[in-house]
């Protein structure tokens, strides 16, 4: 049995219908804050998927039961809200966590998964692609409570033998992302061109990052539960950095328009330049991850079947 925590939001479900596809049974723990039932219709029609609403601080931990693996998804994604309200960030994704771990080792649970995140944990490196063992910089309270998670892991797995693995992922877009959420530049510029409203650039477009397709976030987080046994800790991305400048040269190649997006100033607590080496990945698992433009086709070609 398998636990996603946060599996009504964007990855999380995803993944859940990807767990169900290959024949284990789910259950997925969600607070509904952004997640949203309507991402778990395909699973819900599984009987082999039961869906519990409840908070990562204070859940019910029968739901425990019977459970093996867990991946741990839930969390407040938003970098500005971080910035705004550091303590809330830390009561959700710092305490949360660590409660639902200890619940896990009272439990039995055998490993949990973590969602963590290369784009905001290591900070703006000096070298780059940033691979697993540069240092840990957060420029963000988010950046610092995922990786205060791992931290947690890693002592928990010191003391009570608990096995886990933290996959860093690049930014991650694709099916389900929330066009009108704070997160997630892809479906936000999709959601505003599909509506004839223009792209909003925060700085002058020349930051970069490591998009990578939510596809291969499921490939690689199903992969830990056997197959990525050598490390704790992996990046999941592409290895290649795209700038938002470039992201707009891509959709208007998509959508056959010429885009002029408008510049606003830049909003605090937001890297430069990120992307992350995925030698490890590869070296343990095929992993052949989508490019931009390939993986940017599929959600449009997404979005035009809703
Ligand atoms: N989207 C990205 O680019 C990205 C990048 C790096 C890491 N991550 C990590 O991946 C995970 C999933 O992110 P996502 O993009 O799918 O975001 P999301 O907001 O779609 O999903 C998060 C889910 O957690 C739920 N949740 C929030 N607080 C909760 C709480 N206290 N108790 C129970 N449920 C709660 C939400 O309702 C939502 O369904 C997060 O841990 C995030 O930090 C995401």
């Amino acid at each position: 049995m398998i636990l996603v925590t946060g599996g009504a939001g964007f990855i999380g479900s995803n993944l859940a219908d990807e767990l169900l596809k290959q024949g284990h049974s789910v259950k997925v723990l969600d607070n509904l804050t952004t997640g949203r039932m309507e991402n778990l219709s395909n699973a819900t029609k599984s009987g082999k998927f039961k869906f519990y609403k409840g908070d990562l601080r204070d859940f019910d931990t029968k739901i425990l039961k019977d459970v093996e693996i867990i991946f741990h998804l839930a969390a407040q994604i938003d970098v500005r809200k971080s910035v705004e309200n550091p303590v809330y960030d830390m009561d959700i994704n710092i305490k949360g966590s660590i409660n639902l771990i200890q619940q896990a080792i009272n439990s039995n649970v055998k490993k949990i998964i973590y969602s963590s995140s290369g784009g905001a944990i290591y900070g703006e490196p000096t070298i780059l692609p940033a691979d697993e063992n540069t240092n840990i910089k957060p420029v963000s309270p988010y950046g610092a409570s995922k990786f205060a998670v791992e931290c947690y892991l890693h002592t928990f797995s010191k003391i009570y033998g608990l096995k886990y693995t933290a996959m860093r992922y690049g930014n991650v877009y694709g099916r389900r992302q929330d066009p009108l959420g704070e997160a997630g530049v892809i479906a936000i510029f999709f959601g505003r061109l599909s509506q004839n409203k223009i792209p909003v650039i925060f700085g002058d477009g020349t930051q970069t990052r490591d998009y990578v397709s939510v596809d291969d976030v499921v490939k690689a987080n199903i992969a830990a539960i056997d197959k990525l046994k050598k490390y704790n800790e992996y990046n999941v991305g592409t290895g290649k950095e795209t700038s938002v400048n470039e992201l707009v040269s891509v959709m208007e190649k998509i959508f056959s328009k010429k885009i002029i997006p408008i510049y606003e100033k830049e909003r605090p607590g937001e890297v430069k330049r990120i992307y992350l080496d995925i030698k490890r990945l590869q070296n343990e698992l095929n992993f052949m991850p989508d490019d931009i433009e390939t993986g940017m086709k599929k959600v449009y070609e997404w979005m035009k079947d809703r």
